[in-house]
């Protein structure tokens, strides 16, 4: 078969690389608008950052992988189209702030029925609200001309940083489709694409809605687990518990389980507070307000958590941060990832920034133009100094604030650190990586996050 995906993000690009990787027999192109993205996927430093990406491209760049600007002869020469375009929050109208943007989800569509000659399959990846892919069907077949359609929907569950183990090896691939012979066809040969190496009784087949909401769901119910952990790590340290071990205890509980429950700054990333929002729209929108409150409480939680960090930090360093030099070790939202979508560095620091603190920031992938970028900063503003390394950012600070739990933190020489400190020297763990004691010990003031 001959694939073709529009978008190749931080979802299309590993995606497609792994099928290609997988599936000698299947020539694999993925398009986009973007000719830096696509050069970038041309060349040895690919444009995004994910432990073990370069190896799978480089195998497959080439021979049945490829990547191009050519979207409409992509479009056409291909048998099955996947579309992984960006759906942000909309920004305006009716929703802002909540509903999803579809434009480019629609555009995709309309290219598609513009530019193909033949039948075509149709896969949405992009994460979409339940029903888009009616929205779909009605552009393509409005303009089929006696062409065929078939939509399937298979969303992706990789979480960035882990993304090759995810889709190497899987919990499920899900794949939703019409419950018709045609839309069964379909859903079988998407079927037999990832049974080339994933094995049978892992791929889900459903209804197109069940595939749609099942994703949405997914990430509300593991976006749902931090924010309730977080919520305790409040009443932690009200209390002389200590968060870490409240979620130890709980995650023996064969019910709970052990992952997803780990206290920090907040959530971020691109997917769960967008994901969430959306559901909350659909809620309202099926008149569900009780609903939809339940839900949008989880992101409630996680602004709480997000500020409540920033407030702990000043009020320790005094009630004021005002010229004074703090060192951020970590920005992108996650380790192993230079994705910084929904980050809550960002947020840590405006608040800080807001109160006039000068922030010395080292990131190990994100580069500097990205975090002038997400904090709104010109490169010519001096209220923040991007470093090289963490030794650098925290020489001369007041604080050293930890806000993405890359392993390299953890190795860090602190003696070091704290004699070029400023005295007392503060430290602000938001990820629970460091050992508190161990800190104390040296002389820092080290707190955690819900740690009595
Ligand atoms: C995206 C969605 O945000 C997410 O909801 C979904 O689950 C997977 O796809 P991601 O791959 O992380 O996630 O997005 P991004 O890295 O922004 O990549 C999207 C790409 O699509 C960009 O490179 C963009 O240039 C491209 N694009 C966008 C097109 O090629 N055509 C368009 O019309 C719009
Ligand atoms: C998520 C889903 O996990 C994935 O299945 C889906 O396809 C896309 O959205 P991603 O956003 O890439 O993936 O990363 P994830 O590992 O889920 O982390 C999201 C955020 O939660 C990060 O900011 C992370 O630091 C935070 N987190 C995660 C916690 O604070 N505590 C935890 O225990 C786990």
């Amino acid at each position: 078969m001959k694939i073709c995906c529009i978008g190749a993000g931080y979802v299309g690009g590993p995606t497609m690389a792994m099928i290609a990787h997988k599936c000698a027999g299947h020539t694999v192109t993925v398009v986009d608008i973007n000719q830096d993205r696509i050069d970038a996927w041309n060349s040895d430093l690919l444009p995004i950052y994910e432990p073990g990406l370069d190896e799978i491209v480089q195998s497959a760049r080439g021979k049945n992988l490829f990547f191009s600007t050519d979207i409409d002869n992509s479009i056409r020469e291909a048998d099955m189209i996947f579309m992984s375009v960006n759906t942000p929050t909309k920004t305006f109208g009716v929703g802002a702030g909540r509903a999803a943007d579809l434009r480019y989800v629609e555009k995709c569509a309309r290219k598609i029925a513009e530019v193909c000659d033949g039948d075509k399959i149709v896969v949405e990846k992009s994460t979409l609200p339940v029903r888009t892919a009616e929205s779909i069907k009605r552009i393509l077949e409005s303009n089929a001309e006696g062409r065929k359609f078939q939509i399937l929907s298979n969303p992706e569950f990789l979480a960035e940083g882990t993304a090759i183990e995810d889709l190497q090896e899987p919990d499920r691939v899900l794949i939703g489709g019409d419950q018709t012979p045609e839309g069964k066809a379909a859903i079988q040969k998407l079927v037999d694409v990832y049974a080339e190496w994933v094995p049978r009784d892992r791929i889900l087949t459903t209804n197109l809605w069940s595939s749609e909401l099942s994703k949405l769901t997914a990430n509300a119910f593991l976006a749902q687990r931090i924010s309730s952990i977080n919520a305790i790590s409040a009443l932690c340290e009200a209390t002389e518990a200590n968060v870490d071990e409240v979620a130890h205890a709980i995650g023996t509980d064969s019910r709970i389980g052990p992952k997803f429950l780990k206290s920090s700054v907040g959530f971020g990333g691109s997917c769960f507070q967008k994901d969430i929002l959306n559901l909350v729209y659909l809620c309202e929108h099926f008149g569900l307000p009780e609903v939809a409150t339940y839900w949008n409480s989880v992101i409630e939680m996680n602004d709480y958590q997000k500020h409540r960090f920033s407030g702990h930090v000043l009020s320790a360093m005094f009630n004021t941060v005002s010229d004074k030099q703090i060192a951020v070790l970590g920005f992108a939202f996650k380790k192993d990832t230079n994705d910084t979508r929904e980050s809550p560095a960002i947020y840590v620091c405006k608040d800080l920034l807001e109160e006039q603190a000068n922030l010395t920031i080292y990131d190990p992938k994100v580069p500097e133009s990205k975090i002038r970028q997400d904090l709104g900063l010109s490169d010519d503003d001096d209220s923040i100094t991007v470093c090289s390394d963490a030794y650098e950012a925290t020489k001369d600070a007041h604080a050293v604030l930890v806000l993405t739990e890359w392993d390299e933190f953890k190795a860090l020489d602190f003696k070091k650190i704290y004699d070029s400190m400023q005295l007392p020297a503060f430290l602000f763990d938001g990820r629970n990586i460091l050992d508190l004691d161990a800190l104390r010990d040296i002389g820092f003031e080290a707190r955690g996050i819900g740690k009595g």
